[in-house]
């Protein structure tokens, strides 16, 4: 039996009905704050992410699914969507479109990960970028978009981490002071560690192996390194996010594991999901845009949800997925019943309610089907209905029965 590759999935029903609604969420909240879609493609030149997520980075450096074309070029399955939405923003010259752009996107993203539970090969986020400012106000917005969208799927109780990681200016010597504190302890660290004292000592900050995590834990905080105008943007953000009434937590140990990250960085975490708990990572990338090649600054800043995650944290929410409710079942006792069905299913779909017809068969296997099919509403036709063109509703939990019209079906079944 061939079966779906390990760290994939298949979102069967009803749990596909709850990833539609999320996803209906996000475009209801999202164009609220006048954001609009973008779908860019789900392979690109390998380049883009090495250059955009960083060569020291683990997604770049281990997780990428990377291969060659059959005219040699390298190509990746993406495993994020800021280096693409950036480089389409920079290929369609979409600098010279006034204002800020504000652009969200939904779709698979691919990381060849250690599989468990929340952690995925091919996973999917709803993310959104806005690009062309580095007023601070637009960094708060950006969070209250996301605390917008949890509210709006009835996720509670997540934890907003918030940090600035500065400008060039202050890494560099936040980053030159690592590599100093780091120097005597080479030994005692991860190899991954030990390379990336020298060539990305930041990343050190967030390796997740066991032995580093005492020196780590001893390391400055990066807050003792940003200029005057870096902790002026920070002080701001904080400001503006205590304007909208929203609570965070600073934590200057908040990198993140991508190497674009300029002033505020930030992360929604949920009890929910055990040890993969971080269901939405974000900040800000104003140098990014050059970096790849645009001739104007394009600052910006985003945030991309774990989609998986965020089901997972809306069914615990509700206790369960709820299976989908089907409002009418049209039960034939004969084929010209069932003919009559067929059209008077069309005029119920129509006014937006979804309707199954069975097949002709006696009154008895037909309300097993009905049953079974889980139907809010049953619609019986025999003989008298069809002559009478009166046919009999039956509200399945109640047991209460009407004679209806075709009119009046479609009126009481109206979504
Ligand atoms: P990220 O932190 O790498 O950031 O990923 C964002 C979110 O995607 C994570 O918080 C998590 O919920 C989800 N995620 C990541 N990897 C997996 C996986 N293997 N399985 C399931 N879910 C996963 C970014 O991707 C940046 N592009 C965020 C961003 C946008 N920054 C600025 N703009």
């Amino acid at each position: 039996m061939i079966r779906a590759i390990k760290g994939t999935r298949d979102i069967l029903p009803p749990a596909s009905a709850v990833w539609n609604e999320v996803e209906q969420a996000a475009r209801r909240v999202f164009g609220g704050f006048n954001y609009q879609e973008i779908r860019t493609p789900i392979f690109e030149e390998t380049a883009l992410f090495a250059r955009g997520v960083g060569e020291e980075t683990d997604i770049v450096s281990k997780e990428m699914y990377t291969f060659e074309d059959r005219d040699g070029s390298s190509l990746t399955l993406r495993p994020e969507n800021t280096a693409s939405v950036i480089r389409a923003f920079i290929e369609h010259r979409m600098d010279q479109i006034p204002g800020l752009k504000k652009l969200f996107y939904i779709g698979p993203m691919f990381r060849r990960e250690r599989p468990q539970k929340g952690r995925y090969r091919q996973f999917s986020q709803i993310g959104a970028e806005a690009i062309g400012s580095d007023f601070p106000g637009v960094d708060a917005e950006v969070i209250e978009m996301v605390a917008a969208l949890l509210d709006a799927c009835g996720v509670k109780g997540s934890r907003l981490l918030i940090n600035s990681v500065g400008d060039p200016e202050s890494r560099a010597r936040y980053v030159a002071k690592l590599k100093e504190d780091l120097a005597p302890h080479i030994e005692a660290l991860s190899p991954d560690s030990q390379r990336r004292v020298t060539t990305n000592p930041l990343r050190v900050l967030d390796s997740k192996a066991e032995q580093d995590q005492p020196i780590v834990e001893k390391l400055p905080s990066i807050h003792d390194f940003l200029t005057d105008a870096c902790r002026d943007h920070f002080a701001a953000v904080r400001r503006y996010l205590d304007d909208r009434g929203i609570a965070y937590e600073v934590t200057p140990r908040l990198v993140r594991g991508l190497d674009y990250y300029t002033h505020t960085t930030f992360e929604f975490l949920h009890g929910a999901l055990g040890a993969q708990n971080a269901i939405c990572g974000g900040g800000r990338y104003n140098g990014l845009a050059e970096s790849l090649g645009s001739k104007v600054a394009a600052p910006g800043i985003g945030f991309s949800i774990g989609e998986d995650r965020l089901v997972m944290a809306v069914e615990e929410a509700r206790g369960g997925t709820a299976a989908s409710v089907l409002r009418l079942f049209i039960a034939p006792m004969s084929d010209e019943a069932f003919r009559k069905g067929a059209v008077l299913a069309g005029a119920v779909r129509a006014a937006g309610a979804s309707v199954e017809v069975g097949p002709p068969a006696k009154l008895k296997r037909l309300m097993e089907l009905a049953n079974k099919a889980g139907a809010a509403y049953t619609l019986l036709i025999g003989e008298d209905e069809l002559a009478k063109g009166s046919y009999v509703l039956k509200a399945m939990a109640s047991g209460e029965q009407a004679h209806v019209s075709e009119a009046e079906l479609v009126e009481r079944l109206r979504a």
